[in-house]
């Protein structure tokens, strides 16, 4: 007898899906059973100061995905090009014939001066060109053929603890993050009536490259005081695992919250909630 897994017959749309959180989510939602369509940029963007993703990186979640025996549609581009996010819907319908689940997950993350007075304009945007305009764009590319549908759906934006607090020297990412939030309270009730669910996910630091690298050690070294802006979970766990975030990710994207929407769920270990 077979058992039948909680997303079996569904598509899930990642972007960011190279390395990292939009991997790990691709894999487990994969794993439950949902094909995959995934977009990433797989290279370097001028002001982000820590190594991003290469096509390489792309070409392992293919592999890895592959090897849980679902298929997978998978394309380098920027969730900045709408476009290029049209074209990947289109080609995604095309080949799987729905699209049932959204993660508009690909971020990037920016640090140097310690006053976000000091932000300039190239960095504000391509922080706030990604991390906003590109999950307005991953929405408005993925969302249409499943209203056409009418079949339902999920949503999952993902935002940060920096999308509830304010956290200093990063203006640019936590105005896009607290953005993502107003999009996604926007597109709950825009979506509700065609039974499509749309919530936030709320990360505290992940041991992804995004943080885990040197370049932010030697920032954080260098400007100590800044360390809280990621130290100060409540749990003991100084950064949490790409699959704690998944874990939520499946919940969302499953008929497990099938009458939850306009929900922002912290995986914060804490931090927002911190006295
Ligand atoms: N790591 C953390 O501590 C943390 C905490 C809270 C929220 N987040 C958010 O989680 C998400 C995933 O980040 P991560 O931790 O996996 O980092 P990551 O750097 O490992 O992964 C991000 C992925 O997004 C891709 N990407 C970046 N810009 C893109 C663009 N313009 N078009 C297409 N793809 C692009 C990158 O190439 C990379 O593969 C981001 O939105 C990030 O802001 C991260």
């Amino acid at each position: 007898m077979s058992i039948e897994l909680p997303l079996e017959g569904k598509v899930a749309f990642v972007t960011g899906a190279a390395r990292g959180q939009g991997r790990q989510h691709a894999l487990t939602l994969a794993r439950a059973g949902a094909d995959i369509v995934a977009i990433d940029l797989c290279a370097q963007l001028p002001t982000v100061p820590y190594a991003m993703s290469t096509p390489d990186d792309l070409d392992e979640t293919v592999g890895l995905i592959e090897g849980t025996g679902r298929k997978i549609l998978a394309r380098v581009g920027d969730v900045r090009d709408f476009a290029a996010l049209k074209v990947l819907a289109d080609d995604a319908v095309e080949q799987f014939g729905h699209i049932d689940i959204v993660c508009a997950n690909a971020g990037v993350y920016s640090f140097g001066p310690i006053s976000s007075l000091d932000i300039d304009a190239e960095r504000w945007a391509e922080i706030v060109g990604t991390n906003l305009t590109g999950v307005f764009n991953t929405i408005k590319a993925a969302v249409p053929p499943m209203i056409e549908r009418g079949a339902g759906g999920s949503v999952i934006l993902t935002s940060s603890t920096a999308g509830i607090k304010g956290l200093r020297s990063m203006a640019d990412y936590t105005a896009s993050k607290h953005g993502v939030v107003g999009l996604m309270k926007t597109f709950a009730n825009e979506l509700a009536p065609h039974n499509i669910r749309v919530n936030t996910v709320h990360p505290t630091g992940v041991r992804t490259d995004m943080v885990d690298n040197p370049q932010l050690s030697d920032w954080y070294a260098a400007n100590p005081d800044m360390a809280n802006n990621v130290s100060g979970n409540l749990l003991p766990v100084d950064l949490v695992e790409a699959q704690d975030i998944s874990e939520a990710v499946l919940f969302l994207a499953s008929d497990s919250s099938r009458y939850i929407t306009g929900v922002q769920l912290p995986i914060d270990a804490g931090f927002t909630e911190k006295a």
